[in-house]
């Protein structure tokens, strides 16, 4: 989740592209951040408290004081943002912003804020080129606010032309490029590879052996790479995850065969190998060319060792970087501390499926982290943050 542990206060004026916010903080909310929403009283004339308070999943506040009595505080709010986003910004609230006219809780906050501003107008048409607004968005920009440009197209009066709220996509993506814009590139000029997911071995034409990985921790790490600048390629058996990054090299194969050969028409050119695939060990030594037929009590499928591919890498090994996972159950620390000889690494990844909200699917991973010489535990952690602190430590062992 690229916002992961943001904090966006978001301030809602009243115009008509009201309604899309839900949708932009919907969207803020499911790529991790804390989003808290304030409106100007007019504001309430076109969503209401209940909708925007469920989806961003805190209470909404319009003025200074709550009904119970309690103080709202403009500064408390302010100064926890990391952002705030005024969207839509209507001429009469721009108008305020610029000119310190603090006559209600959003423009008290704003004016208390020290974290950047994003603006996205929405005004009619003769508003958004009137010279009072122009000379408004420039003084914003002045004071080094972002302005999210309104879009052409068909506005509430029935005029068309340019007014339109930018799309909540368009707001996202600049908060988005501005978060990802301050991340140091710490990983500027590696190429990193990343094995991800199951591995499907065919049994027959509709059947296969697999297991429950998703995907999820070996996608969060090659979008955390690339937003430290490092050339990404992921390769990913099957699997529902999208990637959100285009940056990020995507190869979608499906056996341990099939990874072992991508893995290697790559292996050559990568500083850093990280294999968070769950590979089967086993696959049928023969694959039934048509349906196997259920004729008799029982069946017997002869399984033959699958190429362990993290193991093959760590025997080729020259000069990358190696980092293995290693998925337990029992005897955890032991095993993991023997994969890490076996297979020659440099550092391995331990998950137990003891472990509650750890391994497979979850959002959420709880790692511990072996080298040779250093042994570091994690707390559960969403698998984002998980993919932070791993990288974290990879770049620390690459410094030394
Ligand atoms: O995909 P998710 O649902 O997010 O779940 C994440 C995960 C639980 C799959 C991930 O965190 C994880 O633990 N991946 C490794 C799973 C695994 O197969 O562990 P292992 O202990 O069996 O294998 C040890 C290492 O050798 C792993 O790095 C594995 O990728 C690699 N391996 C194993 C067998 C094989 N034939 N080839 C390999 O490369």
């Amino acid at each position: 989740m690229s916002l992961s542990g943001k904090k966006i206060l978001i301030a809602i004026s009243g115009g008509i592209a009201a309604y899309k916010i839900h949708f932009l903080i919907r969207d803020f909310v499911k790529k991790g951040a804390e989003v808290q929403v304030i409106m100007t009283p007019d504001a309430e004339n076109f969503v209401t408290k209940l909708s925007i308070s469920t989806l961003s999943k805190k209470p909404v506040y319009t003025d200074f004081y709550s009904d119970n009595g309690t103080w709202n505080s403009h500064v408390e709010m302010a100064l926890w943002a990391d952002v705030m986003v005024v969207a839509p910004c209507t001429a009469n609230t721009l108008s305020k912003m610029v000119h310190g006219m603090c006559d209600n809780l959003v423009i008290a906050t704003y004016m208390s804020a020290k974290c950047p501003v994003f603006i996205a107008p929405a005004m009619d048409l003769d508003m958004y080129v009137h010279p009072s607004t122009k000379k408004n968005l420039d003084l914003a920009e002045s004071f080094g606010h972002m302005i999210v440009p309104a879009e052409n197209g068909e506005l509430a009066s029935g005029l068309i032309g340019q007014g339109r709220m930018a799309e909540p996509e368009t707001i996202a993506q600049k908060v988005e490029d501005f978060f990802d814009s301050n991340i140091k590139k710490t990983l500027e000029g590696k190429t990193v590879l990343i094995t991800a997911g199951p591995t499907y071995e065919a049994i027959d034409p509709v059947r296969f052996i697999g297991n429950h990985s998703s995907g999820k921790m070996g996608f969060s790490l090659a979008e955390e790479a690339s937003r430290r600048g490092a050339k990404v390629i992921l390769i990913s058996g099957p699997s529902s995850q999208k990637i959100n990054d285009q940056n990020v090299e995507l190869h979608k194969v499906t056996s341990a065969q099939e990874m072992l050969s991508k893995v290697f028409e790559f292996y050559d050119k990568i500083d850093i190998g990280i294999a968070s695939a769950a590979v089967a060990d086993y696959a049928p030594k023969e694959v039934a060319k048509e349906k196997i037929k259920k004729n008799d009590e029982s069946l017997t499928i002869e399984l033959i060792k699958n190429p362990d591919i993290l193991r093959t890498m760590g025997e080729k090994k020259t000069h990358q970087f190696l980092v293995g996972f290693a998925l337990e159950t029992q005897n955890e620390e032991e095993n993991a501390k023997g994969k890490l000889e076996k297979k020659n690494l440099d550092m391995i990844v331990l998950n137990s499926l003891r472990d509650e909200g750890a391994g497979f699917k979850n959002d959420t991973n709880k790692i511990k982290i072996f080298t040779k010489t250093e042994k570091k535990e994690f707390n559960l952690k969403s698998k984002d943050d998980v993919a932070k602190d791993i990288l974290d430590f990879v770049e620390s062992q690459l410094l030394k």
